[in-house]
């Protein structure tokens, strides 16, 4: 499927503020947020509109509107979080489910703790979130329960993606499409994404 790489010139600016180790918490967050905005109308791109009939102040006439209802977004645990206030500046009615994971210091496989979904999760699109695709694992791991919950159209939104998480996701889900402000260059030894911008959950959360 290909993953859809934001190129707009202000994302890249917004990145080099978000890399840099002296962008304090409450500007970290903040910019998180801008970003996951971007990401938002990007993946909504292919968005089925409804037809509605509605009355302007001068006539009455028929609108496209986005049945809002229809989407959930599901933030990763912790860091994913994050992103969530942006994309309900976009889409305020969105249901929110929640998948708790945290990567394993030693083995970086994400261990699981936590995991709940609005009601008719199959019925909806949802919209996994997370700032850092890495090796990959958390992205698989909680796409898996979401399938293993009859969910059918899925797509994954991070910051920051490394090739090595592309590859993995595209290989085990290929159905998801993955939607990234960034592709940076590789992981290093202990699974951190390079250049990247360091631990997005401890960022985000100044801890
Ligand atoms: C980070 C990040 C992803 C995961 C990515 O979370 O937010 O969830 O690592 O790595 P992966 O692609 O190799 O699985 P972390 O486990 O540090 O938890 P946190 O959000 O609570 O800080
Ligand atoms: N999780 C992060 O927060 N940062 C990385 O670079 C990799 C995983």
């Amino acid at each position: 499927m290909g993953a859809v790489v934001l190129t707009n010139p202000l994302i890249g600016h917004k990145l080099s503020l978000l890399r840099d180790k002296n962008t304090g918490t409450k500007e970290f967050r903040e910019i998180i947020g801008e970003i996951a905005t971007f990401l938002c109308y990007e993946a909504l791109s292919d968005a089925a509109l409804e037809d509605v009939e509605i009355e302007t102040p001068i006539c009455k006439t028929r609108v496209k509107r986005l049945n809002e209802d229809r989407y959930a977004f599901v933030p990763i645990l912790r860091a994913g979080t994050g992103m969530l206030d942006g994309l309900l500046k976009a889409v305020p009615n969105a249901k929110i489910g929640h998948v708790g994971l945290y990567r394993d210091e030693n083995t970086h496989e994400p261990v699981r703790y936590y995991y709940k979904m609005p009601e008719n999760i199959a019925d909806r699109e949802v919209l996994v979130l997370d700032p850092m695709l890495a090796t990959g694992g958390s992205a698989c791991d909680t796409i898996d329960m979401l399938k293993e919950d009859g969910v059918k159209k899925i797509k994954f939104l991070c910051i920051i993606a490394a090739p090595e998480g592309i590859k993995k996701l595209e290989k085990v889900h290929p159905d998801v499409q993955i939607f990234a402000a960034a592709v940076d260059e590789k992981l290093n030894q202990n699974a951190y994404i390079v250049p990247g911008l360091g631990d997005a959950g401890d960022r985000i959360f100044g801890t």
